[in-house]
């Protein structure tokens, strides 16, 4: 089994579906807190600050908790700086990496005072031009890339992300004809990457191009950091990655002054585990080679099975401690053939209306679900010591509905 049994108590959960419904997110603060905490613990001493990336979970309460643990917010969007600046007001804290941002976008970001993370010399070009703005970060392509999936391996030469090695000197001078500084340098190579030494290079190269922006104030080196989603998985190494992230870090920090700053901005791993999606059983259908059991949620609540192949542990709630020796394969309810959540797992005998728990769904799954098929959000619930509280309510399907034809003008 993954972390699931070391954070969550079965009889807990079914008594949360039975109190506030399903389909739900459920997280776990202390689960968070505790991520928080082994990061910084890993870190302790170097001269390392940590950026939450706001697009694993955009829950305000998530993000709350993060921020009282410390960490600053790593946004993509200027929708995700404006809500981070509601919960965290000190923009100097939020690094906002824009991607095919608009001029309008920009204006707003640069009036917000959040530290913009620029990743095209275009873009580059019109922000030294515009009479407000003064200082910024540039992205990096590293031309090293990984990650779980091709999709999100964002480093790699040819990706979309980050300015070339070649043109970084270039970036410098045209910052000093504008009479601005290029204060930040940045690269994140992707998503749950698999190979840590990777990370490590891609440091190393982000280093190197660093010595040709004399007004550097910080090095962002991006997120990535996994989680093992399968059952029996290696866990992430943290303790040794600091380790040997420290030797570049220390490395380059002889040569700056004792206020410049280190940055990572993972996402995964401060809510991956933390969060799990409760979902029932509503249909058994044995098609003959294949048992479905069809569920009350789909690919719209929890897209990273489909958009990935992502696999997420699942186990029956209500046969917990059952051995499992049937094989099922986990259909959603949108009106798509390939809405399957999972493929062959082996589960004790399941019937209609037994509770499942997809398993490390905290990160990239209510905050990449949708309306598809017009169907409502999840109701999403925060697990605090002995309390629960409902930090996303349920909206029934008559209101989802108004809601639609409400913003459409209809
Ligand atoms: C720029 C940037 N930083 C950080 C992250 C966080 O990645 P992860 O959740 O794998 O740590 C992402 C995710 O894709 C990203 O695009």
């Amino acid at each position: 089994m993954t972390a699931f049994n070391k954070i969550f108590d079965a009889a807990r959960l079914t008594r949360i579906a039975g109190k506030f419904g399903t389909p739900a997110y459920v997280y776990d603060e202390q689960a968070i807190r505790n991520q928080c905490n082994n990061l910084k613990s890993a870190f302790e001493g170097m001269p390392v600050r940590f950026l939450y990336a706001v697009k694993a979970n955009d829950n305000p309460h998530i993000l709350k908790i993060i921020h009282e643990e410390g960490m600053g917010y790593d946004t993509v969007s200027y929708e995700e700086v404006l809500l981070g600046l509601r919960i965290k007001p000190d923009p100097r804290q939020i690094f906002y990496t824009e991607n095919n941002m608009t001029d309008q976008e920009m204006e707003a970001a640069i009036r917000s005072g959040v530290i913009l993370n620029i990743g095209s010399l275009t873009r580059l070009k019109s922000f030294l031009e515009h009479p407000g703005s003064h200082e910024c970060s540039i992205r990096l392509n590293p031309g090293i890339g990984d990650g779980h999936h091709d999709k999100v391996d964002t480093g790699n030469r040819d990706s979309k992300f980050g300015i070339r090695k070649d043109l970084i000197s270039g970036c410098a001078s045209m910052a000093a004809s504008y009479g601005k500084k290029i204060v930040g340098l940045h690269l994140h190579i992707g998503s749950g990457i698999r190979k840590p030494e990777n990370l490590i290079s891609a440091m190393g190269v982000l280093i190197e191009y660093a010595q040709y922006l004399p007004d550097l104030r910080f090095i962002n080196f991006g997120g990535g950091m996994p989680i093992p989603y399968r059952e029996g998985a290696e866990p992430f190494d943290l303790s040794t990655f600091a380790k040997l992230a420290e030797k570049v870090i220390r490395n380059d920090y002889r040569n700056r002054d004792s206020s410049f700053r280190y940055y990572f901005e993972p996402g995964r791993w401060f809510t991956a585990q933390a969060g799990v999606l409760l979902t029932r059983v509503n249909t058994v259908k044995d098609q003959g080679n294949v048992t479905y059991l069809g569920t009350d949620t789909g690919f719209h609540h929890i897209l990273r099975p489909v958009l990935y192949d992502a696999y997420h542990a699942v186990v029956n709630l209500s046969r917990h401690g059952e051995t499992g020796d049937k094989l099922y394969t986990i259909a959603g309810n949108i009106c798509e053939s390939g809405d399957i959540l999972a493929t062959d797992r082996k589960l004790p005998e399941t019937s209609e209306g037994d509770l499942l728990a997809i398993c490390d769904a905290g990160a990239y799954g209510m905050s990449m679900a949708s309306h598809y098929n017009r169907r409502a959000l999840p109701a999403e619930i925060l697990i605090t010591g002995g309390s629960e509280s409902v930090i996303r309510r349920r909206m029934s399907a008559e209101e989802t509905v108004d809601r639609h034809l409400a913003d459409t003008g209809f």
